[in-house]
């Protein structure tokens, strides 16, 4: 019998308790013991939950009992969750975590931590949530250099846009709509501006380059400046607008950024909707793959800690922790990187033309124009785009 302890009940704990005791043989056998539910860590009252004779409110309980063996954190932030996996860790006790803000910032040190102290440290919900993603990006792409990692890694942000093309939805509306369904964060400006992708687009880089980069110095956009007018000439340029995650291998670093996309239509990426997240993986060996399902969510994302809890306990003697890099790699701008972008200004077509020979550009309701440039980098564009009046500026994923 091993006992465990969830720290946090909110979406995802209460999530995590159901699916452990839902799934309790088939839990206990990937774990090679059952599974006992020992603790949960809560701020309030639940005199309603079934799991009540489980509740306490003092970490400590949790700390000094040697029986618990695997601690699931799933509060979030970074103020007691970092401090509680850090003490658990100290106790001996494998840490996994949905926490991604936590894994992208401290993420580095509890893994050495946990490393020095043969715990395992697993955090497979803190990117993609139910997605199985870091596990396969580690072990099954083990044989490759990993070169490239890019995709929709922020379920709230998804729906919205998807709401907002397919429903002509307000954005205000289909946000307040993604919060009652439990995929925003309680604060959804992590969400809208794009730093929560942010977040696990730094997770995915240290995994694959190894670079351990600092997601504050992350150039990040979010999807508030987005206007219906951008939905609707990437429609009649035959895109969808997507927020994308995106990180890229280079001699000396990595480029690495969060942005608003036009995807052309025929792309896989293009119709990943509602709260799907999917991540492609471009490996020197197997080319590309995507990796797509529910990106959050309350079952979703406990799925994926769920099998971190059986993969600890399986791994007592044999501790699992996934190679975060090491030194503080170089972060390279996006700036130089060349790829078509869509631009929407107010402009006669003649002037579009004299700027960028060859584009067509297309009129919406508001009387600007949308068009999609060849390949270039930012500067190029930049200077190119002097002398029109241009209301937006956004990648083309190539
Ligand atoms: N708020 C996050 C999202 C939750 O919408 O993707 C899952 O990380």
């Amino acid at each position: 019998m091993t006992k465990y302890a969830i720290l946090g009940f909110g979406t995802v704990g209460v999530g995590l308790a159901e699916v452990i005791a839902d799934q309790k043989e088939k839990m206990s056998a990937a774990a090679g013991d059952e599974l006992e539910l020992g603790y949960i860590l809560v701020r309030h009252d639940y005199p309603d939950s079934p799991f009540r004779d489980k509740l306490v409110r003092d970490f400590a309980v949790i700390e000094s009992d040697p029986d618990v063996s695997v601690v699931a954190e799933v509060i979030g932030g970074v103020g007691p969750a970092y401090e509680y996996s850090k003490r658990a860790i100290l106790a001996g006790k494998s840490v996994v975590s949905s926490n991604k803000e936590l894994v992208a910032t401290h993420g580095l040190e509890l893994a050495e931590l946990a490393k020095e102290h043969g715990v395992s440290y697993l955090f497979e919900g803190s990117v993609g949530g139910g997605i199985p993603l870091l596990r396969p990006l580690s072990r099954c792409l083990a044989a490759n250099r990993i070169d490239e990692v890019y995709g929709i890694l922020n379920g709230t942000t998804n729906y919205i846009l998807t709401a907002m093309a397919e429903k002509g939805q307000a954005y205000g509306d289909a946000l307040k709509k993604a919060q009652e369904l439990g995929y925003a964060e309680a604060d959804p400006t992590a969400d809208v501006e794009g730093i929560d992708a942010c977040r696990k687009t730094a997770i995915l880089a240290d995994m694959s380059f190894g670079g351990n980069l600092d997601p504050a110095a992350i150039p990040t956009t979010g999807i508030t400046a987005l206007e219906p007018a951008d939905l609707e000439l990437a429609k009649a340029l035959g895109c969808a607008v997507k927020l994308l995650g995106h990180a890229i291998r280079r001699e000396d670093g990595c480029v690495a950024f969060v942005a608003p996309h036009l995807v052309p239509l025929s792309h896989t990426l293009a119709s990943i909707n509602g709260v799907m997240n999917a991540c492609a993986v471009r490996g020197s060996a197997v080319g590309e793959v995507v990796f797509c399902g529910p990106g959050a969510g309350r079952y979703p994302t406990a799925s994926a800690v769920a099998a971190d809890v059986a993969d600890a306990v399986r791994h007592r003697a044999d501790p699992m922790v996934p190679d975060l890099g090491r030194a503080n790699g170089k972060l390279i701008s996006p700036d130089g990187l060349a790829s078509p972008w869509y631009v929407r200004a107010a402009a006669e077509a003649d002037a579009v033309k004299n700027a960028f020979p060859g584009v067509k550009p297309v009129y919406g309701s508001t009387g600007e124009c949308g068009f999609i440039t060849e390949a270039m980098d930012k500067p190029a564009l930049l200077g190119k785009l002097e002398g029109l009046d241009v209301r937006a500026v956004y990648r083309v994923l190539a």
